[in-house]
């Protein structure tokens, strides 16, 4: 892995950079409105690695008082994506107990990973949980285990990279989110 990005790689851009810019104010906007005059802490966590870009972004967009906190989450092999154990590789530096969380997550698929996520922060307990989510894919026919409090978009079932999403580790950090091409990852 060397050298400059081939955007070419990308078959479709499904957000460009301004589009992303202007739905996170948007978000922003929302959110500072719903938690201006809550009483007590936020804590903003972001869910490494993915939501780097979107939490980075948020953070300022909210234009609150608020502690930005990180979580690592690893997966055992591929059993998440069945069983939604997820296990905590980075603990948040901070109690919530008492405080207000929003969890700033950058996709929902199958909404495994935030259900456990979301039970596991309620038994610390918070005030309250929300989750904010930039993406959530839409899968014909299957209903996500959860659904977050606040979305910035839906994008179709195929492979999603850029603002923060990878394909092996890579295409995280295209400023725009796009549609990766089967021929990049079928080789
Ligand atoms: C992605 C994404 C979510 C999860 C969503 O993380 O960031 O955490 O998958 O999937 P689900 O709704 O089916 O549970 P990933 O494991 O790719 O890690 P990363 O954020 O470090 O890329």
């Amino acid at each position: 892995m060397k050298g400059l990005i081939n955007h070419d790689d990308i078959a479709k851009v499904l957000l460009s950079e301004e589009q992303i810019k202007q739905r996170i104010l948007e978000l922003g906007a929302e959110l500072r409105r719903d938690y201006a005059n809550v009483e007590g802490e936020i804590v903003l966590i972001c869910i490494l690695k993915g939501a780097v870009m979107f939490f980075a972004d948020l953070a300022r967009a909210m234009d609150l008082n608020l502690q930005m906190e990180f979580m690592g989450i690893s997966s055992y092999g591929n059993e998440r994506r069945t069983s939604g154990i997820v296990r905590i590789t980075k603990d948040i530096d901070t109690s919530i107990t008492g405080k207000h969380v929003i969890i700033a997550e950058d996709i929902l698929d199958s909404g495994l990973t935030l259900s456990y996520l979301v039970k596991m922060l309620e038994g610390r307990g918070p005030n309250s949980v929300r989750i904010v989510a930039f993406a959530i894919k839409d899968i014909p026919g299957h209903t996500p285990a959860i659904q977050p409090d606040y979305v910035g978009t839906h994008v179709p079932n195929e492979f999603i990279v850029g603002y923060g999403l990878d394909y092996a580790e890579r295409y995280r950090n295209l400023p725009y989110i796009g549609v990766l091409k089967p021929g990049v990852y079928t080789k």
